[in-house]
């Protein structure tokens, strides 16, 4: 059939809305049409050429919508149900099998291979084949395909169209808190970057009862709404060293750290103000590829420091993602705050919304 895509023709490009074409779905395919899609920091990673992807093609990873087409061998979702996409796994190797979707050996082709794994493509446009498949769902379009694999069921009590961020930036940034570094209620935290990851991540802080939450970020609106969210204290980086305030605040350290700037600098001032035992989480995309730290191993061992690298915050999404929404219903875990809607044909100027910080997570919506 034929719908609307939002297409990447090439690296440092505008997104472009085409007509294309997409397939029947396969065996165990979802056809869904898209209510409304979030735009993530990892589509604009793709568009800069930081994360390699097939060019042209069509991005989008946090979509939810209606199912409009299944073959008759899926049996989690039938026509008409309401579905949040997340990322795609294999659901063979020993991580999948332990409930660790998001470290899949298979995670970088099923999500950024831009195709199916037999090598084909969901999408064609202008007669020749488009990367898509992005995450599992290439979802900055009217309709796209999941597989059952990746596809959630979202109850009437979540608006639809404001369901998708819960497949990729809600939970990196809530997962990372609640399940990567498991932060104890009464404990100490310090989220670097109050973007979309770093503000979920101060949600679940504060659905766990995290007794100190410390928001560092340039930008004064962001450190404002980390406090209206519940954050204890908002820094800002670019004044008095990280570590001065830091140590202001906690004079022993802080326990952990969630990183998502992926900065060298910020990572380096971070290690010098970690706690005695502490734990660091990374989920940051470095837009500098060759990216590297440096670390004192006489000191990292003598302190009993932890740095870990996190993906989509180790969510199982199945499992996860349907307890984010109970929070949600128990009004302990308001992601719709971070939320602004915009028409899905301005998907140019939402990216300049976000970035400006104007916005925190758009969600380009389908009339
Ligand atoms: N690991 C994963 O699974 C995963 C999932 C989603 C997103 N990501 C990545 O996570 C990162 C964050 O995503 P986002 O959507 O929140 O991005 P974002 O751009 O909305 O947020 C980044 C924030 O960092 C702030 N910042 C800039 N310099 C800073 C500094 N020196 N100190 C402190 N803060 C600073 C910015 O002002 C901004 O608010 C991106 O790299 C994205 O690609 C990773
Ligand atoms: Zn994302
Ligand atoms: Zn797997």
């Amino acid at each position: 059939m034929k719908t609307t895509a939002a297409v990447l023709a090439a690296q440092g490009n505008e997104f472009d809305l085409k007509e294309v074409t997409i397939a029947e779905p396969a065996p165990d395919e979802v056809l869904m049409q898209i209510s409304g899609v979030g735009l993530c920091h990892t589509d604009l990673a793709v568009r800069d050429g930081h994360l390699p992807f097939p060019l042209p093609g069509v991005l989008g990873h946090e979509g939810s919508g209606t199912v409009v087409a299944v073959r008759s061998n899926v049996t989690k979702v039938a026509i008409g149900d309401r579905i949040a996409a997340s990322f795609n796994s294999c659901g063979q190797c020993t991580q999948c099998q332990a409930q660790h979707p998001a470290y899949c050996v298979e995670f970088m082709e099923r999500n950024f291979g831009g195709a199916r794994s037999d090598g084909t493509s969901a999408l064609e446009g202008d007669g020749q084949q488009l990367g898509g498949n992005f995450f599992g769902q290439s979802t900055f379009a009217r309709h796209a395909m999941a597989r059952e694999r990746n596809v959630v069921k979202i109850p009437e009590s979540v608006p639809l169209e404001l369901a998708g961020p819960l497949g990729c930036g809600v939970q990196t940034g809530a997962g990372a808190v609640m399940k990567s570094l498991n932060v104890q209620p009464g404990a100490s935290l310090l989220i670097t970057g109050g973007g979309s990851v770093g503000l979920s991540g101060v949600l679940g802080a504060v659905a766990r009862g995290v007794k100190t939450i410390i928001v560092s970020d340039p930008i004064a609106q962001r450190r404002e709404f980390a406090l209206e969210l519940g954050a204890t204290h908002a820094i800002d980086p670019l004044g008095t060293p990280l570590s001065e305030q830091v140590r202001e605040i906690l004079p022993e350290g802080v326990e952990y750290v969630l990183d998502t700037t992926a900065m060298e600098t910020v990572v380096e001032e971070i290690i010098d103000v970690m706690a005695q035992r502490g734990h660091l989480g990374m989920v940051g995309v470095p837009t500098n590829a060759e990216a590297a730290l440096s670390v004192n191993l006489l000191q990292k061992q003598s302190r009993g420091l932890t740095f870990s690298g996190i993906v989509e915050g180790d969510s199982d999404p199945d499992t996860f993602i349907p307890e984010l929404i109970e929070l949600y219903e128990q009004g302990k875990f308001p992601f719709d705050k971070l939320v602004t809607t915009m028409p899905f044909g301005q998907i140019n100027q939402a990216i300049e919304a976000q970035a400006s910080g104007e916005a925190v997570k758009v969600v380009l919506v389908h009339e």
